[in-house]
C-alpha cells in the first residue's frame, strides 16, 4: 500500500527537534517525516550555514524548515537546504512570538496571502524538492472560515501542494507563545473541513494529539498527522508509528533498551567528534516516562550530564537506574518471614 509521505510528522520544535532528537526518533520510527528547528533566512544565509544545516543521512527524510518573508532571500535559502541533502523545504507561517513578529514573518504572514504565496513560488522555483508550509487556522481577528479559504487559495495558486495546519489561531497581541499553544481551543475540524474544500491538496492536521489512535482518528479525515510536544515528552510513542500507522502486518517493536542501546552508538560517534554530552542526553530525558526509575533515570542525566567534559560513561551509565527497577522483583513477604 501507498501511504503519503507526510502520514506521520514530527512537528518542528525549537530547542527540541534538534539533529540529536531526529535521531533518536529516526532509530524509533522509519517512516516518520521528521522537521528541524525553525532556520531564521537571514541567519542561515549570513551566519553558518554548516551549523543550520548538520544532519545526518540515517534523518532522512527529514524537512528544513525556515522562517523569513523576502522570497529572494527565502528561495537562497531553500537552495542551500536541498544542496544540503534536505527532503522538503517548509515555511513558517505559525509562530506568534514576538521576535518574528517584528521580523514581520511567522503566523503574521497569514495577513499576507499574496506575499506568502510570493514566497512559496520562489521557492518552488529554486529547488526540485517539495515546497511546504506550516500555519494556522486564523490570527487575531483574521480567523473566519473565509478567510482561512482565502488564504488556502492562495497557497494551492503558489504551486505548493502540501498544508500544515496547526488547529488553533495564532494571537498576535496579549498572549506568549507558551501560552498561545493552549488557548484559544484546538478546532480540528476547521482543518478536516479544509480537505473537504481542498480535496487535491496534502492536508496534515496538527494539536494536541498524543498516541496513535489519536492519529488513526484523524487520519480518516486528513492526509497525514502531525505530532508536537508528545513526541518529546513522551519519545517511546514514536516506536508504534511503523506498526500503527505504515504496516499492514505489525512487526517487533524495538523495547526501551535497544533503542538507547543503538543511541549510544551514535553517542559515541558524537562524542569522539566533540559534541557535548549533555546535548545527547536531552532527548533522552523521557525516554523512560512511566516506568518504574525513571525519576532517577531524568536526575542523572541532568545532574551527570551536565557539564561540558562528561564522556560517554556518564550517559551510558543513566540505564542502571531503570535497569535496576526493572529487574529488581519485588521482596517477598513470606520468604523475608520464613528467614526471620
Ligand atoms: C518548545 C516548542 C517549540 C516550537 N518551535 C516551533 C518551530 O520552530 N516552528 C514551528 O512551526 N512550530 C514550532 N512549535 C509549534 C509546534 O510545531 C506545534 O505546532 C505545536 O506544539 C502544537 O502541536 P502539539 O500540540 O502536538 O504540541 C513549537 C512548539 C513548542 C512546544
Amino acid at each position: 500500500m501507498k501511504f503519503s509521505p507526510w502520514r506521520f510528522c514530527i512537528a518542528p520544535m525549537m530547542q527540541y527537534t534538534d539533529r540529536h532528537f531526529r535521531y533518536l526518533a529516526r532509530i524509533m520510527s522509519r517512516h516518520a517525516r521528521l522537521y528541524t528547528e525553525m532556520v531564521v533566512c537571514d541567519a542561515l544565509l549570513h551566519g553558518d550555514p554548516g551549523r543550520f544545516l548538520a544532519h545526518s543521512e540515517f534523518e532522512r527524510p527529514v524537512a528544513l524548515q525556515l522562517g523569513g518573508c523576502d522570497p529572494n532571500k527565502l528561495a537562497s535559502a531553500a537552495t542551500l537546504g536541498e544542496e544540503a541533502g534536505f527532503s522538503e523545504i517548509n515555511l513558517n507561517v505559525g509562530c506568534p512570538s514576538a521576535r518574528v513578529k517584528s521580523g514581520r514573518f511567522g503566523a503574521s504572514l497569514m495577513a499576507e496571502p499574496q506575499l506568502v504565496a510570493e514566497c512559496l513560488a520562489a521557492m518552488g522555483s529554486a529547488v526540485d524538492i517539495p515546497v511546504t508550509i506550516k500555519t494556522r487556522i486564523g490570527i487575531d481577528q483574521t480567523d473566519s472560515y473565509d478567510e482561512l479559504t482565502t488564504f488556502v487559495d492562495a497557497i494551492d495558486r503558489s504551486g505548493s501542494g502540501v498544508v500544515i495546519v496547526h488547529a488553533r489561531k495564532a494571537w498576535l497581541d496579549g498572549l506568549s507563545p507558551r501560552e498561545n499553544r493552549e488557548i484559544p481551543p484546538l478546532r480540528h475540524d476547521v482543518v478536516h473541513q479544509l480537505k473537504r474544500d481542498f480535496p487535491h491538496l496534502t492536508i496534515v492536521v496538527n494539536g494536541g494529539l498524543t498516541s496513535m489512535a489519536d492519529g488513526n482518528k484523524h487520519l480518516q479525515h486528513v492526509d497525514g498527522v502531525m505530532l508536537g510536544r508528545a513526541a518529546y515528552q513522551t519519545p517511546y510513542v514514536l516506536a508504534a508509528v511503523d506498526n500503527a500507522l505504515f504496516a499492514p502486518v505489525a512487526s517487533e517493536q524495538p523495547d526501551r533498551f535497544e533503542i538507547f542501546r543503538r543511541y549510544i552508538e551514535y553517542a559515541k560517534d558524537e562524542i569522539r567528534a566533540g559534541t557535548f554530552t549533555r546535548h545527547l542526553a536531552k532527548p533522552l530525558h523521557y525516554l523512560f516516562q512511566g516506568q518504574p526509575g525513571a525519576r532517577q533515570w531524568r536526575r542523572h542525566l541532568s545532574e551527570r550530564c551536565a557539564g561540558t567534559d562528561g564522556g560517554i560513561e556518564s550517559l551510558e551509565s543513566a540505564i542502571k537506574w531503570v535497569e535496576r527497577a526493572v529487574v529488581t522483583p519485588p521482596v517477598n513477604p513470606l520468604r523475608r518471614a520464613a528467614r526471620q
